[in-house]
């Protein structure tokens, strides 16, 4: 079940002690760790290990690093954005538009065991991220009478988990036809000699490739072609982790097609010289997303101006557009992409067979990251800023910032503000804070605007949490937020 090739391999490159337990495997295991040795790029890990492991690679350094000029906020008040929106809003008419959701990540902070987007986020709905954007999907379709497929990344470790959810809830009312779910690769987990790792005595532990790994994977199993096919040449990118992301903007296509755009991103104000965020900036005229891990290399990063705020303010929310043809022309670059490296915890078997759980960290990932395709874009930056509210909260932990907690005080807050527009009162706490749970389903509005059409003749009452769903329905919940 071993190819003679593959052991040689493992031989050649110093990799033989993962076949330590060999004889002791029953088929299924020997065929789970023949297939995973199958598709490792030995020649790839050799010089991963030699560069970050054998040796301390010194950091890139920068003659200049410079802001990157931002397209401000967009605001119909201006001719430039009104001029995007209506570009953005024709390109999504004409089927032009697609989605990227990337969503193959591990998920180990928030300690919840299913695919991420599978978390119920919707304090009172109790609806998951991947419910949250697929009624958004389900509104600009209508709004704009097209389809808008909408392709999943996934990784082998949660592809079943996350089909099954989808088919559980019936695709959460799309067609099935127009969700694609595709794999990004595995790769090999080190120890800190450079050898891989066992996760059990069959099967090796490996991580996803990092969602760098979205590009080769898009070309690869066909998506980029299915796109193509469809007649959609811009695709709108965004983490599973973020309920609030615009799905598909028509201010940013606008701006991302009338501007020629390869690919482009979404920024938002760093709320500090430390918040878990990438940093859009200029290096050396290049553009580059410097990761929040690697800001203290470039400690110019962390500059504050006068009145305490960062100098460099671009925050990176991980959303982005990107054209059809620049993922294919990309592909053939993936080999060249920078690999990052960190230092994790890692479950595996020591030398005994025996199952270790680390308390330190025991063990290397390598992953490639998508922002690092921002250097080879041919044009000056599509950088386009946006408010946190509505559009950035992410969830990347139960407590704390970017939390679960923080994304439903931010529900609060957004819809909060709709609903006094609309002219229903909202129980405040001392602060002037909204003090219940709410929840507005983007099927039933999407917007401000078009909540305030359809509550028109409505009045609500509210003492608690209020949930209004897709079809208008309220469920009311007796709760106050803490
Ligand atoms: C990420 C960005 C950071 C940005 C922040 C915004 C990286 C390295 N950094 O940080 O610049 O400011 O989000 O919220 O991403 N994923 C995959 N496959 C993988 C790894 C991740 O699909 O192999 C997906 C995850 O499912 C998730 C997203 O990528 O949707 C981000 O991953 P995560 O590990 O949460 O990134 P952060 O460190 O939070």
């Amino acid at each position: 079940m071993l190819t003679n090739e593959i052991r040689d391999r493992l031989q050649r490159h110093g990799q033989e002690r993962v076949l330590r337990f060999w004889d002791r495997l029953d088929d299924e295991a020997c065929g789970t760790l023949g297939a995973q040795l199958a598709t490792i790029d030995f020649e790839l890990m050799d010089r991963l290990i030699e560069k970050w492991i054998r040796n301390t690679p010194s950091a890139e350094r920068f003659n200049a690093i410079d802001p990157v000029p931002l397209i401000p906020e967009a605001d119909l008040s201006r001719p430039d954005a009104r001029e995007a929106c209506a570009a953005g809003e024709d390109a999504l008419r004409q089927g032009r538009v697609g989605l990227i959701l990337v969503a193959g990540g591990q998920g180990t902070r928030l300690g919840f065991s299913g695919p991420k987007g599978s978390y119920p986020i919707g304090p009172i709905s109790g609806r998951s991220l991947f419910a949250y954007h697929a009624e958004k999907i389900r509104n600009l379709q209508r709004r704009y009478a097209c389809t808008l497929p909408w392709y999943i990344m996934v990784s082998a470790a949660n592809r079943a988990a996350t089909e099954a959810f989808f088919r559980e809830h019936d695709y959460f009312g799309l067609r099935v036809q127009d969700i694609r779910f595709f794999q990004q690769r595995m790769i090999p987990c080190v120890d800190d000699n450079g050898a891989f790792m066992l996760d059990a005595p069959g099967r090796l532990a490996m991580n996803p490739n990092g969602h760098g790994g979205c590009i080769p994977a898009m070309v690869e199993s066909g998506i980029t072609k299915d796109a193509r096919e469809r007649g959609v040449d811009t695709l709108s990118y965004f983490q599973v982790d973020n309920w609030a992301a615009k799905v598909a903007d028509p201010f940013f296509i606008g701006y991302h097609v009338l501007r020629g755009g390869e690919m482009s991103s979404k920024i938002n104000r760093r709320n500090g010289p430390r918040e878990a965020v990438g940093v859009h900036c200029l290096c050396d005229g290049e553009y580059r997303v410097i990761e929040y891990s690697e800001l203290d290399i470039y400690p110019q990063l962390l500059e504050l101006d006068a009145h305490g705020k960062p100098v460099y303010l671009a925050g990176n929310p991980a959303i982005h557009i990107l054209s059809v043809p620049f993922i294919e022309r990309v592909s053939h670059n993936f080999r060249e992409f920078p690999w990052h490296l960190a230092h994790k915890k890692i479950a595996c078997i020591d030398d005994a067979g025996v199952r270790i759980v680390p308390d330190k960290p025991n063990g290397y990932k390598f992953e490639t990251f998508v922002f690092d395709a921002l250097r080879y874009i041919p044009h000056d930056p599509i950088a386009l800023e946006i408010r946190r509210d509505g559009e950035y909260t992410p969830t990347k932990q139960f407590e704390g910032d970017n939390s679960v907690t923080a994304a439903r005080a931010s529900m609060a807050r957004f819809w909060g503000e709709w609903l006094d527009e609309a002219g229903v009162a909202t129980p405040r706490d001392g602060q002037g804070n909204v003090a219940v749970d709410i929840e507005i389903s983007p099927d039933f509005a999407y917007s401000k605007e078009e909540f305030m059409d359809r509550m028109k003749g409505c009045t609500l009452d509210i003492n608690g949490g209020i949930s209004i769903s897709a079809d208008g329905s309220i469920e009311y919940a007796d709760n106050r937020r803490a």
